[in-house]
């Protein structure tokens, strides 16, 4: 038994870190979360974190908005190398993140997006779909590289978009895709962990 040390990195309300944990307490994913980190104090992840008993921290970002201020992207990589984690996994992290980080973990950052990328990345994919009257979306999960919902994918699941769908009922529909998604590629990670 050796699980895969996970850190979880978030932004809002933090449905697939549930997901995440759900799997592991479940057993279905063999893996251990060592750290939910987010850059909003009152961000409700970090409230789950807690839930679950997890390690959980906030990370003052600086005072830039769409990235982390380098020393907070610094002392990032110092959080999750303390707490030993050997995949990161952004769910719902809304900062770009930078060479620092890439270079700390390379390959070894993953980013769910809810899009089938390369189409709509960017900030409310769902939104996207909706508006170029796409008739099937879905997610994806992909390594994390320089540019924005943008590096090597690792796997997708489609979904339907219905006549009468709104924003909100498509991005209900993805995430139910995403949260069975997510913890099945977090799996193939685990058991390529537990055989190295
Ligand atoms: C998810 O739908 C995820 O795909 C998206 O943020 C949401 C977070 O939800 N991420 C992006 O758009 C990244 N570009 P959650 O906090 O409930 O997990």
């Amino acid at each position: 038994m050796k699980p895969i040390p996970l850190g979880i990195l978030g932004s809002g309300k933090g449905s697939n870190c549930r997901a995440i944990l759900e799997s592991i307490r479940s057993g279905s994913l063999m893996a251990e979360v060592r750290i939910v980190i987010s850059d909003v104090f009152d961000a409700p992840i970090l409230d789950i974190a807690r839930e679950f008993s997890a390690p959980n921290a906030y990370l003052p970002p600086g005072r830039f908005h769409t990235r982390l201020e380098p020393q907070a992207e610094a002392e990032l990589v110092r959080m999750l190398r303390e707490a030993g984690v050997e995949l990161v996994v952004l769910a719902g992290f809304m900062r770009v993140l930078k060479s620092l980080m890439l270079e700390a973990f390379p390959r070894r950052i993953v980013n769910i997006h809810p899009s089938l990328l390369p189409k709509f990345p960017g900030l409310e994919a769902w939104k996207q779909a909706l508006a170029a009257r796409e008739e099937v979306t879905g997610c994806t999960v992909h390594y994390l590289d320089e540019q924005i919902d943008h590096g090597e994918i690792i796997a997708q699941r489609e979904v339907p978009i219905l006549p009468n769908d709104t924003p909100e009922t498509l991005h209900a529909r993805i995430q139910i895709a995403e949260h069975e998604l997510y913890p099945a590629v977090i799996a193939e990670f685990a058991r390529k962990y537990q055989e190295s």
